[in-house]
């Protein structure tokens, strides 16, 4: 039996207005998002294949695809509506989309999918409900990188300038901890602003 508590989320983002209301607050909550966003661009440069976990409405693949002609994305996300907002938002683009609906916080959720260029997620790997299950979500994520290829993990920190609960986050030093608990050799904090940081591990 696990000796710590698993954060409950106070909504479900796989009920239509829940999903909608998130989307809606996403960008004018934190505007901050599109710098982040450009950085992922920046790292992807000559990505052909990547997948996103927890990839929502959207918002990070839009700006991907329009920034990157030969990418592809693989859209991971368990919401359904989620996954019907993100249609939504990236219009013509969806050809260059694979729609996955799964569950990162099962064991097997990795098992059947095959090798990317590059795994990504942005705000959504404390959606594991408690920091102590994101060596589990890393490992699963390094697993389907190929050789050399980088994870790039964007979350919610704990501590200074970030969230209270820290229980569900991690502070930067635990996440760097849990990358490097996961089998990543090299884990470097790329950029870190307004509550967000974004790493980039190998
Ligand atoms: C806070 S939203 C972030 C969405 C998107 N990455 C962004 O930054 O705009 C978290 C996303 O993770 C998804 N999610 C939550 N728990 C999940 C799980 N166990 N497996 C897969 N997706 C999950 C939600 O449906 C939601 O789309």
């Amino acid at each position: 039996m696990q000796d710590f508590i698993e954060v409950e989320s106070p909504i479900d983002l796989r009920q239509t207005e829940d999903a909608a209301q998130w989307a809606a607050e996403a960008m004018i909550k934190r505007p901050w998002r599109t710098e982040f966003f450009d950085r992922f661009a920046q790292e992807l440069a000559g990505a052909q294949r990547v997948l996103e976990l927890g990839s929502g409405p959207g918002f990070l693949a839009r700006h991907l695809l329009d920034a990157l002609p030969q990418l592809r994305l693989d859209l991971y996300d368990f919401s359904e509506a989620m996954h019907a907002l993100a249609r939504e938002r990236l219009g013509v683009q969806e050809s260059r989309v694979r729609f996955r609906l799964g569950d990162f916080r099962q064991a097997d959720w990795a098992d059947d999918l095959p090798s990317f260029d590059a795994v990504i997620t942005n705000q959504a790997a404390h959606e594991v409900r408690h920091k102590r299950h994101l060596p589990a979500l890393h490992r699963q994520a390094r697993s389907l990188l190929r050789p050399g290829a980088p994870y790039l993990l964007c979350d919610h920190f704990a501590g200074e300038g970030g969230m209270a609960d820290d229980q569900l986050y991690a502070t930067v030093e635990e996440q760097r901890a849990a990358l490097r608990e996961a089998g990543f050799g090299e884990a470097d904090l790329l950029l870190q602003k307004g509550g967000l940081a974004l790493f980039r591990a190998r």
